[in-house]
């Protein structure tokens, strides 16, 4: 598969295969995420991949909780329908063979050793400021993983509805700070034909050059 293969094909899967993906596979995805840019480099990420059905199971019962706590009992039949698909899409990991949780670090940008002692800006404020360049690269990480793992046929989703209950997976995964959990990836072998027709924006809509 050539490059831009790669890219059309790419698609979302959320119904897997039960087969499992070897370790030595999940340290490829990780290490070709992680030639991602970063801002000065500074690759403020780390992956853990987990496979084990109990604790994807658990991580799924805690994110059913938290999302019927924190989003109102819907009260009409399409709210209903609408609550069940969020949380299928919310919770659907757990069947899948490998999730891939993506903690991120705040990074500190360089710019702070301008400010010779100052108070202000902070690195929060920086960051801010900069639109979390942090948040940023670690979504070029994580594309990075999704691009390869279509390149070895295997597919994924990136998930981010499940951190409705961020803190209870940070604490199974015993993430502690400066570590956040800021991205889920399930991985597997597709169980169904992927959908590549893409329903996308004209390109009119999206792009603009100002010559
Ligand atoms: C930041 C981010 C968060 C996402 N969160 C979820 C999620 O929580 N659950 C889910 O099923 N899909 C999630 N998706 C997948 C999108 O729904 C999917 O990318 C989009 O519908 C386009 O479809 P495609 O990936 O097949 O091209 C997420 C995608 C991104 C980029």
């Amino acid at each position: 598969m050539d490059f831009r293969e790669v890219m059309e094909r790419r698609s979302s899967c959320r119904k897997f295969r039960p087969d499992p993906i070897d370790p030595e596979t999940l340290r490829e995805l990780v290490r070709l995420a992680g030639l991602a840019p970063s801002p000065a480099n500074a690759q403020p990420w780390r992956f853990i991949a987990v496979s084990n059905k109990t604790l994807l199971e658990t991580m799924a019962a805690e994110v059913r909780r938290r999302t019927e706590e924190v989003f109102p009992a819907p009260r009409t039949e399409p709210g209903r329908a609408a609550f069940e698909r969020l949380l299928w899409f919310s919770t659907f990991f757990a069947e899948a063979p490998v999730v891939i949780f993506a903690a991120l670090s705040p990074y500190r940008a360089v710019a702070a050793e301008a400010l010779e002692g100052h108070a202000h800006p902070t690195h929060d404020e920086i960051n801010a400021m900069r639109q979390q360049p942090d948040l940023q690269c670690l979504g070029a990480a994580i594309e990075h993983l999704l691009l390869a793992a279509t390149g070895l046929g295997l597919a994924g989703c990136w998930l981010a509805a499940p951190l409705v209950a961020r803190r209870e997976m940070e604490q199974i995964l015993g993430l502690t700070p400066p570590w956040r959990l800021a991205s889920l990836v399930a991985v597997g072998r597709p169980a169904l034909l992927l959908n590549t027709e893409k329903e996308r924006k004209p390109l009119e809509q999206i792009f603009e050059l100002i010559p």
